[in-house]
């Protein structure tokens, strides 16, 4: 599994004698190599801070495994978005209790953004008694101290401040993928969109120093990697309050700028803060990819105030328009959030009319759920679920046709792709375009994490290409 790990001189000396003297206790009382295994829910900075937990239980000597009831040590990493995601983890956690009866020293550990709601931390405290140690989103770094006091027959460990502004570097990582990866480049959200419970569990906007970032796509770089995802809560917002005026625009410049073949990705990206500056900079930096991930959450003006977007519909609108116009081989995704507290169906219908208008290649679509704490939590909400899903559907449907015809369109085109993996149909290869087509190819899997310029020939459900 383990594909990357690195450890430099910022990764705090404490953690990394707490992580010596795991390893050490592991080998006396287990005396074997103990495994772990990580549990990710959620989004790609989920997936990415799992990639550090990982990183950081190899330094502590663990051996990552998948299956839980091979593991010595256990790790939820949540999310809070959305209800769904909640029920899931409190069953999954709840089936640990009776890991313990067969392995009890097994540690389970929970963290990540729905740990850092008050009560759900506290359920887990009084209802949960056999997860021994709950983490929040800002001191996830501090993994092996909380575990090193665990085993060594601490009390159950519950640290979840959320003041800590600072960033920490270097934390050891593993990767996963020898050819794409994550590197985040801000944390947290201060826009407070009134469904969201992301300001409350990830705090306040803090962005890395711009130099520790280039450095990690160099290295990346280096060592074979051919596209690199920017991640961020809100990535053009990135730089704000760092003093050494690179805003996100000039960011992707620097990166731009780093030899090699490789590319680079982001998201997500707020349309209140899509600045020209930074629509120039995507159409000058010719490893950036032609696309735009982009997310309108409702094509409605009273819907948008309501949900305090801070972007009208006719503003959106104007920045696809110059998206377009600049970049003209540009793709488009969005977020949509169906069935907003106060929502009418003839609201809607301006939701299905901008998604016809733009014509997205794919969406990711949402059903409202209600988050404690979140100022539409407390709002009216007359309409009932099935008919929510009825408009969903109508969603769904609306934009199956124009992934299908923007499908068909393709077909003739040559395109630059990133093989990413085998696909399910024997013999063939899924490539990534700069945009957002996935193409079969017939080709060699060893071509997997390499580029390969291919000529799309036929749409059939999937597109298929062939070879330049
Ligand atoms: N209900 C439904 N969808 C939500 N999202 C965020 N909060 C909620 C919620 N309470 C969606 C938004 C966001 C995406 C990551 O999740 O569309 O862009
Ligand atoms: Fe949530 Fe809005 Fe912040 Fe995105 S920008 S994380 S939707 S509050």
């Amino acid at each position: 599994m383990l594909s990357y790990t690195s450890i430099n001189n910022k990764y705090p000396a404490e953690q990394v004698a707490f992580a010596e003297r795991v390893k050490k206790y592991n080998i006396t009382e287990l005396g074997k190599t103990p495994k772990a295994c990580v549990i990710t829910y959620g989004c790609q900075q989920n997936v990415s801070d799992s990639q550090r937990l990982k990183g950081m239980l190899i330094l502590m000597g663990y051996e990552i495994c998948e299956e839980e009831n091979k593991a010595d040590f256990i790790i939820f990493n949540t999310c809070a978005v959305r209800g769904h995601a909640e029920d899931r983890v409190w069953g999954n956690v709840g089936a640990t209790k009776s890991l313990k009866k067969v392995n009890p020293k097994l540690i389970v550990a929970v963290c990540g953004c729905m740990v850092q709601q008050q009560s759900v931390a506290d359920r887990f405290r009084e209802s949960y008694p056999y997860v021994d140690i709950v983490f929040g989103t800002q001191v996830f770094h501090r993994l092996p101290e909380f575990i090193y006091k665990r085993i060594t027959g601490g009390k159950r460990v519950y640290e979840l401040s959320l003041e800590n502004r600072e960033i920490v570097e270097d934390i050891p990582i593993d990767r996963e993928n020898r050819f794409k990866g994550y590197i985040p480049i801000m944390y947290g959200c201060d826009n407070f969109c009134s469904y969201c419970i992301v300001p409350y569990v990830r705090g306040r906007e803090r962005s890395r120093d711009a130099n520790e970032i280039v450095c990690e796509a160099k290295r990346m770089v280096d060592e074979g990697y051919k596209e690199i995802m920017l991640l961020g809560q809100n990535v053009n917002s990135y730089g704000k309050g760092n003093d050494d005026g690179i805003n996100f625009a000039k960011l992707i410049r620097m990166i731009n700028d780093i030899e090699g073949d490789f590319r680079i990705r982001f998201m997500t990206s707020h349309p209140k803060d899509l600045t020209e500056e930074l629509i120039f900079a995507i159409r000058d930096c010719q490893k950036v990819e032609r696309h735009l991930h982009l997310p309108f959450q409702s094509g409605n003006d009273r819907v948008l105030k309501v949900m305090n977007r801070r972007y009208s519909r006719e503003k959106y609108l104007s920045l696809i328009e110059l998206a377009k116009k600049e970049i003209p081989d540009i793709s488009f995704t969005s977020d949509i959030i169906v069935g907003f507290p106060g929502e009418t169906y003839e609201e809607f219908k301006d939701t299905l009319s901008l998604v016809e208008k733009v014509e997205y290649s794919s969406l990711f679509t949402f059903i409202y759920s209600p988050r404690e704490g979140t100022p539409a939590a407390t709002m009216p909400d007359p309409i009932s679920r099935a008919e929510k899903g009825k408009w969903f559907d109508e969603l769904l449907r609306t934009q199956d046709k124009i992934s299908k015809r923007l499908n068909k369109e393709a077909v003739g085109k040559t395109v630059r792709v990133l093989f990413e993996e085998e696909s399910p149909e024997e013999g063939y290869i899924i490539g990534k375009s700069s945009g957002t087509y996935n193409i079969y190819v017939s080709a060699d899997k060893s071509l997997i994490g390499s580029f390969a310029e291919v000529k799309i020939t036929e749409y059939k459900n999937v597109l298929y290409g062939t070879l330049i």
